[in-house]
């Protein structure tokens, strides 16, 4: 029971996928990258029900709230920058955000094992039977080399010093449809998935070499158009990219639609091609929360 007395914050961040999305629920290594973007919840006491005081309010999130925290005594604020719908882990970081806040005002620290099986228990629910690489790099941040469990392996890598520029090419759909459906390829599209896993343990070894990273994320987006995860918006959009000065561009996440990442090696001209364009974006590196 959460004594109502309290009142505390948690947080979880947003994250793009470098390399292995996909690959990664067949056991093969992801590196995912943990953005300074971020999900708060605040929750603070009230008498009554425990309401949604702010914060997009729908089916999946009721559910949340509903098996997660008492019925009552409780205000929930949700605050975020992370867009949501667009592949960067909207929610695995309310996930984590979530299970923080409850734990601080229940005054019981949470060790990174608890955090990872509580946030990835909220993450079922949105959706089905997830790796956990996204409520992990939402936990922690930074670059990670991820490897599924139980227990995931995970291993903070040194901090690149390239940057990203991220792509809107859309709204994507649900996470666990287009898992379903590399799910039905399986294990036809066996040769593509291990190749995937070989090219994250490629940029695991060489994440300072730019021209090689973005080598690989060239070689991870046609196989991922191979599995049957791009769209026509994603493929324009990375073919966009690289026509206007990105060394590597790819989909990042489940795929479908959502962001495309691109290296440049003068990420600032490919910016002023963006803005002329007038395409959404954001311009980003790895980020560690204090
Ligand atoms: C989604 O951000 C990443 C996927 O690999 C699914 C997962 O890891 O659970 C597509």
């Amino acid at each position: 029971m959460i004594p109502t007395e309290h009142c505390a914050k948690g947080s979880g961040q947003g994250k793009i996928i470098l390399c292995g999305e996909h690959a990664v629920v067949y056991g093969y290594p992801a590196i995912a990258l943990g953005l300074s973007c971020t999900t708060t919840v605040t929750l603070s006491a009230k008498s009554g029900p425990t309401e949604l005081e702010s914060g997009e309010a729908h089916a999946t999130l009721a559910t949340v709230i509903q098996q997660q925290l008492p019925a009552e005594g409780l205000r929930i604020a949700i605050e975020s920058d992370v867009p949501i719908g667009k592949g960067m882990g909207s929610s695995a970081a309310l996930a984590v955000a979530l299970v923080r806040a409850r734990a601080s005002v229940q005054r019981t620290p949470l060790s990174e094992a608890q955090t990872f099986q509580q946030s990835l228990a909220i993450e079922k629910l949105f959706h089905g039977n997830p790796s956990g690489l996204d409520n992990t790099v939402a936990a922690l941040g930074g670059v990670l080399r991820f490897e599924k469990g139980p227990p995931p392996t995970v291993t903070r890598l040194p901090m690149p010093n390239w940057s990203l520029v991220i792509l809107d090419a859309g709204t994507a759909p649900a996470t666990k449809e287009m898992v379903q459906q590399v799910a039905l390829g399986f294990p036809s599209n066996s040769a593509v998935i291990e190749q995937i896993g070989a090219l994250s343990e490629a940029i695991a070894a060489n994440l300072e070499d730019q021209l090689f990273v973005a080598s690989c994320m060239n070689e991870n987006q046609a196989l991922l158009v191979e599995l049957g995860v791009s769209s026509e918006p994603l493929d324009t959009m990375v073919a966009w990219a690289r026509n206007h000065g990105a060394v590597g561009a790819k989909l990042s996440g489940a795929g479908g639609g959502g962001m495309v990442i691109a290296l440049s090696l003068q990420p600032q001209e490919l910016l002023k091609e963006v803005e002329k364009a007038g395409i959404s974006a954001l311009h980003t590196r790895p980020w560690i929360p204090t």
